[in-house]
């Protein structure tokens, strides 16, 4: 529902807020597609029509921009042909389980992967996390889900990875619990937002019962799949900021920006003089 970042949320959808100039959902996309995804399902919900919108033809700016004779390739991979897009509204706010189940008939038979856009994946050039993810899949195939460290004491907020035997980036995944009490997490392995997983999960959800928060949980649904295939944790090499908060935003923002060859050394400069309380400095 976006809440965190109320009022900016009250009319834009929290998918499109921008991190430097591209919206959330764009750098998920781009993500899924350099991982060699071709069909993009998203479920969303009231109110967030303006996600369809910018997956659209940008007519006016097209037009206006291609008139002036301006550069239009800020637009590139913004466009979803009909058939690579695929909107979706779950009605009510039933959980993640739910949304991800209101899918079933577009999935099909097929393994798919599943992007949280709230979590920012940054990987190396050309290797994102969901690409990592799937030269995994190549190698042990079954079900895979992204696992990040993070300190005990924020278990509780997320997804947790009961871990079994660790080779290299792959760890067996021997139990899964959704928001575990403070003190009960059965590891700092948590789940940060990538999945790929078999069509049997769908058949899960359907009769999955309400977990934490009274919402029926993706995780607990993963949980009935193991031991039935093989379950993998990756571990992946790069960094996530948590875009659901506003530090993990603006940390995003501040990664990004620092690296831009337009804008990285105005926004270091900045930094580092805000930093030491001196504006002069900034403004020379
Ligand atoms: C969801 C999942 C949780 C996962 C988290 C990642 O929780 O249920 O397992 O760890 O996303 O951000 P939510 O943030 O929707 O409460």
């Amino acid at each position: 529902m976006g809440t965190r970042f109320l009022p900016a949320t009250k009319s834009v959808p929290k998918e499109l807020l921008p991190v430097v100039d591209r919206p959330l959902i764009q750098y998920a996309v781009d993500e899924a597609r350099e991982a060699g995804i071709e069909q993009m399902i998203f479920i969303t919900g009231r109110g967030k029509g303006a996600i369809e919108d910018y997956f659209d033809m940008a007519f006016e700016a097209e037009a206006i921009q291609r008139e002036r004779g301006k550069d239009l390739s800020a637009l590139d991979g913004t466009r979803l042909a009909p058939g690579d897009a695929v909107f979706l509204r779950q009605q009510e706010p039933l959980g993640l389980g739910h949304a991800i189940w209101c899918a079933r008939d577009i999935v099909g038979s097929e393994p798919f992967a599943i992007l949280l856009p709230d979590e920012f994946m940054k990987g190396p050039a050309g290797r994102g996390c969901l690409k990592q993810m799937v030269d995994a899949y190549e190698e042990v195939g079954g079900n895979l889900v992204c696992a990040l460290e993070v300190p005990m004491a924020e278990t509780p907020s997320y997804g947790v990875i009961d871990p079994g035997k660790r080779d290299g980036a792959l760890t067996e995944v021997k139990g899964l619990v959704e928001k575990p009490a403070p003190g009960t997490a059965p590891s700092n392995l948590i789940l940060p937002g990538r999945y790929i997983l078999q069509p049997e999960v769908m058949k899960i959800l359907e009769t999955q019962e309400k977990g934490a928060g009274g919402e029926i949980q993706l995780t607990d649904a993963m949980a009935s799949m193991i031991g039935q295939q093989p379950f993998h944790g990756v571990t992946f090499e790069g960094r996530r900021f948590d875009c659901g908060s506003k530090a993990g935003y603006i940390e995003a923002n501040l990664a990004l920006a620092f690296e831009r060859a337009d804008i990285g050394d105005h926004v270091r400069r900045f930094a580092a003089a805000e930093l030491q309380g001196n504006w002069l400095d900034r403004a020379a």
